[in-house]
């Protein structure tokens, strides 16, 4: 529940990346021994990965943002769809149970409400190293009798998931893998990194073209994961949509660079430091275009709450959406705070309002859910958002970090 109206200020530190210690905990599958991640956020996605793990027969051990996974030399190579339902990212562990096992059976994860999110470029590139597929009830069942060899793969668009899961496969497989169209995220860049510790060579890692040279084997290494862009730019997103100053410490702000762009064009002071940011917001917003695009473009998992913010901007703003093909579900809970949003196609037209109203919504999904979270601290009255058990999947106690800048908001534990 939030009383809208107050202007945040204050400083508030970002933890590890959700998008990159997922992969990491994956990654550890790859080297029996014991594995060590820190800075890893108290997050319901990675109790979901260890849950993962766990089926999977590794054991993990987490406090104070730090992850032990105890991998031993025998996997169970399966991924049951109770989990994989739950979280999508469980498929991730396809590429490094056939390394590992020379097969896998992972239940296929069906839509969910981006709109379809196949995984025809995962399926692909294994098979183009040696991989088969076959469907039996559901699940996907994956062999490479004779292990996995290296291959060039040229992905169609350059997918988060598919270069990871290529990747992970590629670091055991034999010979060289090269991965064209890679996908560019600081969360390859640092899955690499981590990759690199077991004994992996890679190059390239964070550039549209990797090269895996395969090893035989892996051994256990230890990992601090690169900062979460996404929690710092929702922040400070809340420090411009109440007209606030916000700073954000221990983050990358380079990984931010259009995010932080348009949010100047949108009337925002921005202070880059070493480690930091401060914004400053303005009294009201301006209207901006932007689109999203894979990185370095402007993310679509902080497209939502900028749409939050340039509801109440003066003017009228058009963002298009080219990562999904349907991610738009927050739209009718703003538009039910007054806001005046259309969609049309893969095209979202923003005329800012003058003011928002609180009424209850929904959080539908992570980025959904901070959207509204967002447009509720600038409203008049109180937002009540539902479904709050979404944005925790994501963020470590968002609510807190908000009340900690000022906003007023608690949370209500709602029966049944
Ligand atoms: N796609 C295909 N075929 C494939 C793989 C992807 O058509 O084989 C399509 C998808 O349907 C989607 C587009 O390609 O339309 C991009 O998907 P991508 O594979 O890049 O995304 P992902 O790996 O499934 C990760 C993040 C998402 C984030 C996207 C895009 C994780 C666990 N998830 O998903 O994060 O939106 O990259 O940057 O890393 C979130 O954190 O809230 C979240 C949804």
């Amino acid at each position: 529940m939030i009383s809208g109206g107050r202007c945040l200020s204050g400083t508030v530190a970002v933890r590890g990346a959700k998008n990159a210690v997922l992969k990491h905990l994956v990654a550890c599958l790859l080297a029996p021994g014991r594995h060590r991640i820190s800075n890893v956020p108290g997050i319901l996605d990675v109790e979901i990965m260890r849950r993962v793990l766990a089926h999977i027969g590794a054991a993990t051990r987490g406090e104070d943002g730090t992850v032990e996974v105890e991998v031993p030399d025998d996997l169970v190579p399966e991924a049951p769809i109770h989990l994989v339902r739950q979280m999508r990212a469980s498929i991730l562990v396809l590429g490094a149970l056939l390394a590992r096992c020379g097969e896998a059976r992972v239940a296929l994860p069906g839509g969910d409400d981006f709109g379809s999110r196949p995984i025809d470029m995962h399926v692909g590139g294994f098979e183009s190293m040696g991989a088969r597929f076959t469907l039996s009830h559901g699940v996907l069942l994956a062999a490479a009798p004779e292990g996995l060899h290296g291959a060039e793969v040229y992905l169609e668009f350059p997918s988060v998931g598919a270069t990871e899961n290529l990747l992970l496969a590629g670091a055991m497989a034999r010979g060289r893998t090269v991965i064209g169209n890679a996908a560019r995220e600081p969360e390859i860049a640092d899955l690499a990194a981590f990759l690199s510790k077991m004994g992996a060579r890679i190059t390239g890692a964070g550039t549209s073209t990797i090269e895996i040279d395969g090893v035989p084997r892996l051994s256990p290494a230890e990992h601090r994961a690169v900062p979460d862009r996404l929690e710092a730019g929702t922040y400070l997103m809340a420090g411009a949509i109440t007209g606030g100053e916000v700073t954000v410490t221990e983050c990358l702000p380079g990984h931010l660079r259009m995010e932080l762009r348009k949010l100047e064009e949108a009337g925002c002071e921005v202070a880059i430091g070493e480690g930091e940011v401060t914004l400053r917001g303005p009294r009201r917003l301006r209207a901006v275009d932007f689109a999203t695009l894979p990185y370095p473009g402007f993310h679509t998992d902080m497209h939502p709450q900028m749409v939050a913010l340039l509801a109440r901007a003066e003017g009228t703003s058009v963002m298009t959406e080219n990562i999904y093909d349907a991610r738009f579900r927050y739209v009718g809970e703003l538009n039910r705070m007054g806001a005046d949003i259309t969609t049309e196609g893969q095209h979202v037209v923003v005329r800012g309002v003058a003011a928002l109203s609180g009424c209850p919504v929904e959080a539908w999904d992570i980025r959904a859910g901070a959207a509204v979270v967002l447009a509720g601290l600038a409203a008049e009255g109180i937002t009540t958002v539902a479904g709050a058990h979404h944005i925790d999947r994501g963020y470590q106690s968002l609510d807190g970090g908000l009340a900690r800048l000022g906003a007023d908001l608690r949370r209500e534990a709602v029966p049944g």
